[in-house]
């Protein structure tokens, strides 16, 4: 008998960084998917088609993952562990969030632990500190959850439901980085200048709870204004760079509504929205320019998991 577990990818709409230090952020999930299966086996071992096999640094959150479950709920530790994925690592569109919470699934899935959602995301969060050190969680909440969620450290994620699909753009910057040394960077602008840090949070707090609410009505336009707000204060932080703002300037010039960083910057990838009219020529005209780019409909599913005999 084995158990798989499907997570989403994810974008984060507005208000990364300032979510770890206690603001308002909006994540949507997205029709992307790390898949993984786990089966019984004489010891642990995991393989991935992104990062080899038991032994690789990348996927040492994976045993983190399995081992806590395993000793939390008095489980054998040894299974088998295999994962494909067709989200990019390093991308910013969640692709170790998603695999947590796949394999926190899982698990709890070829168990038969019974796991609500909350449970897998607190679970998937082992491997995610492991990873990025101070995490805030709405990587692994928005996997988990699916949908689109507003998000803050210490209240359980609001869904924010509206009718029909909203559609954005995502391009990949071709550039990796590491999430946290991205939030060290800014914990240390938040030490050198708390004032203003402050106020920035206060600020971009406020804007996505307008955000969540711009989604809801179904208002692209406002949206995107928003969207290229945030942008702004993102850079002033010093986590975007010249290939972020060049490609956010061509979504822009080429009729966007707005655009933005998202995820933890310094590389990984760059969230749109635009009139229904103008997506396609601006997804042509990004890829032209060398850079994967592609159309996304939210709102989509969140972990699902089932067992296969
Ligand atoms: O690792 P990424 O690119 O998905 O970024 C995570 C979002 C941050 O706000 C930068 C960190 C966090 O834990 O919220």
């Amino acid at each position: 008998m084995r158990a798989i577990a499907e997570a989403p990818a994810k974008a984060i709409v507005t208000g990364e960084h300032f979510v770890v230090h206690g603001a308002w952020a909006v994540a949507a999930a997205l029709p992307r998917k790390v898949h993984v299966t786990i089966e019984p086996s004489s010891r642990f071992e995991v393989v991935s088609d992104l990062f080899g096999m038991t032994g690789s640094p990348e996927l040492l959150p994976v045993s983190r993952v399995v081992e806590a479950m395993a000793r939390e709920f008095s489980e054998k530790p040894n299974v088998r562990v295999t994962i494909s994925s067709d989200v990019p690592g390093g991308a910013g569109l969640g692709s170790s969030a998603a695999t947590m919470v796949a394999v926190a699934s899982a698990f709890s899935e070829l168990n038969s632990l019974g796991l609500s959602v909350p449970e897998l995301v607190d679970c998937a969060m082992v491997g995610e500190r492991s990873i990025h050190g101070n995490p805030s969680g709405i990587d692994p909440a928005v996997c988990a959850h699916g949908g689109v969620i507003l998000f803050r450290t210490d209240t359980p994620p609001k869904r924010i439901s509206f009718g029909g699909t909203r559609s954005l753009i995502l391009t990949y910057s071709g550039l990796k980085r590491s999430t946290r040394g991205q939030i060290g960077h800014v914990s240390k602008m938040k030490e050198k200048y708390p004032g203003m840090f402050e106020m920035l949070a206060r600020g971009m707090s406020e804007l996505s709870l307008r955000a969540s609410e711009m989604l809801r009505e179904g208002d692209m336009r406002e949206l995107g204004t928003l969207l290229t707000v945030n942008h702004a204060a993102l850079m002033s932080l010093g986590v975007s760079n010249n290939t972020l703002d060049q490609i956010v300037d061509v979504l822009l010039s080429m009729g966007s509504y707005g655009a933005k960083l998202t995820g933890a910057g310094g590389g990984g990838s760059v969230l749109a929205v635009a009139p229904e009219g103008k997506e396609k020529s601006i997804v042509s005209g990004l890829s032209a320019r060398g850079f994967e780019t592609f159309r996304v409909k939210i709102p989509v599913q969140g972990v699902k998991s089932w067992l296969e005999r």
